[in-house]
C-alpha cells in the first residue's frame, strides 16, 4: 500500500506531560454574571477585563508561549449598538490603562480578525500597541477582534487563488500548509488547549483550522470568576491528557 504523505507541520509537537505552548480561550458567561446578580451586562464585561487581566499576567508568569482570547466575534454586531458601543469601549479603555504593564512583561500583541472595521481612534489605538510590543520576546497575546473562522479561511483561500490567478503560484501548490500560512495566525502555533467557560460546549467559529487537533476543555465556570486557580486547573487537566494527532 502506498502511505499518504505526511504533513508533519500540521501536528503540534508536545507531550501529555508537557505545558500546552498554545491557549486559546473563548470567555462566555459575562451576560450571565451581570443577569444573576441583577446588574446591566456591562457590569459582566467590566468584570471580565478583570478576569482577563488576571489570567493574561498568570499565563506570562507560567510561561505560556502564546495565549488567545475571542474578545468580539465577526457575529457580536447582532448585539444591541449599546452593548457593541460598551464591548469597544471597554477594549478601549484596557489598551490605554493596560499596554503599558503588558509591554513591560515582554508580552507581544497581535491581532486576528478583521479589526480594521472598528473606528478609526481604535483602529490605531490596536496598530500603535502590535507596533509598540512587536519586538517583544515573552507571551504572544493574541486578541481575536471582529474575528470568525469562516471569514479568516476564506479570506486567505482568496489570496491565495488570486495569486493563482496572477500565475504566482501553481494551484497544486495550495496544500494545507499554504493555507495555514495565508490565515492570521501565520507563524503561530497550532491551539493545544481551547477553553470555553459557562459551561456551553460550542466552538462558535473560532479557530477552526488551528484547533485541529486541540484538547477541548468545557467549564462551568462564567468568565468573570474564572481565575488564577481555574488556569491551572485547566493546565493540569491538558497534562493528564494523551494526544494521539491521529496516531495510535
Ligand atoms: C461573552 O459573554 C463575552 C463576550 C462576547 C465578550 C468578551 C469580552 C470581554 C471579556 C471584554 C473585552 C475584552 C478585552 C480583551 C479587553 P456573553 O455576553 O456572551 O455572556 P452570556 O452568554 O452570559 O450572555
Amino acid at each position: 500500500m502506498i502511505p499518504l504523505k505526511a504533513s508533519p507541520e500540521l501536528v503540534p509537537v508536545g507531550g501529555a506531560d508537557t505545558l500546552p505552548r498554545h491557549v486559546a480561550i473563548i470567555m462566555d458567561g459575562n451576560g450571565r454574571w451581570a443577569k444573576a446578580r441583577r446588574l446591566p451586562r456591562v457590569a459582566g464585561h467590566r468584570r471580565g477585563v478583570e478576569a482577563v487581566r488576571r489570567i493574561v499576567r498568570k499565563a506570562g508568569e507560567i510561561g505560556l508561549e502564546v495565549l488567545t482570547l475571542y474578545a468580539f466575534s465577526s457575529e457580536n454586531w447582532r448585539r444591541p449598538m449599546e452593548e457593541v458601543s460598551d464591548l469597544m469601549g471597554l477594549l478601549r479603555h484596557f489598551i490605554r490603562a493596560d499596554l503599558n504593564e503588558i509591554a513591560g512583561a515582554g508580552v507581544r500583541i497581535r491581532v486576528i480578525g478583521d479589526y480594521r472595521a472598528f473606528q478609526d481612534d481604535l483602529v490605531k489605538l490596536i496598530d500603535d500597541a502590535i507596533a509598540r510590543t512587536a519586538a517583544n520576546t515573552g507571551m504572544t497575546l493574541v486578541i481575536a477582534l471582529n474575528y470568525g473562522s469562516h471569514n479568516e479561511i476564506a479570506r486567505a483561500t482568496r489570496a491565495l487563488a488570486e495569486r493563482a490567478r496572477a500565475g504566482e503560484i501553481d494551484p497544486a501548490s495550495i496544500t494545507a500548509e499554504a493555507i495555514t500560512g495565508e490565515l492570521d495566525t501565520a507563524d503561530i502555533p497550532p491551539v493545544d488547549l481551547l477553553i470555553r467557560t459557562s459551561g456551553e460546549r460550542r466552538l462558535s467559529n473560532f479557530l477552526l483550522w488551528q484547533a485541529a487537533y486541540a484538547e477541548l476543555l468545557f467549564t462551568d465556570t462564567l468568565w468573570p470568576d474564572f481565575g488564577e486557580a481555574e488556569l491551572v486547573e485547566a493546565l493540569d487537566d491538558f497534562s493528564r491528557r494523551e494526544r494521539r494527532f491521529g496516531g495510535l
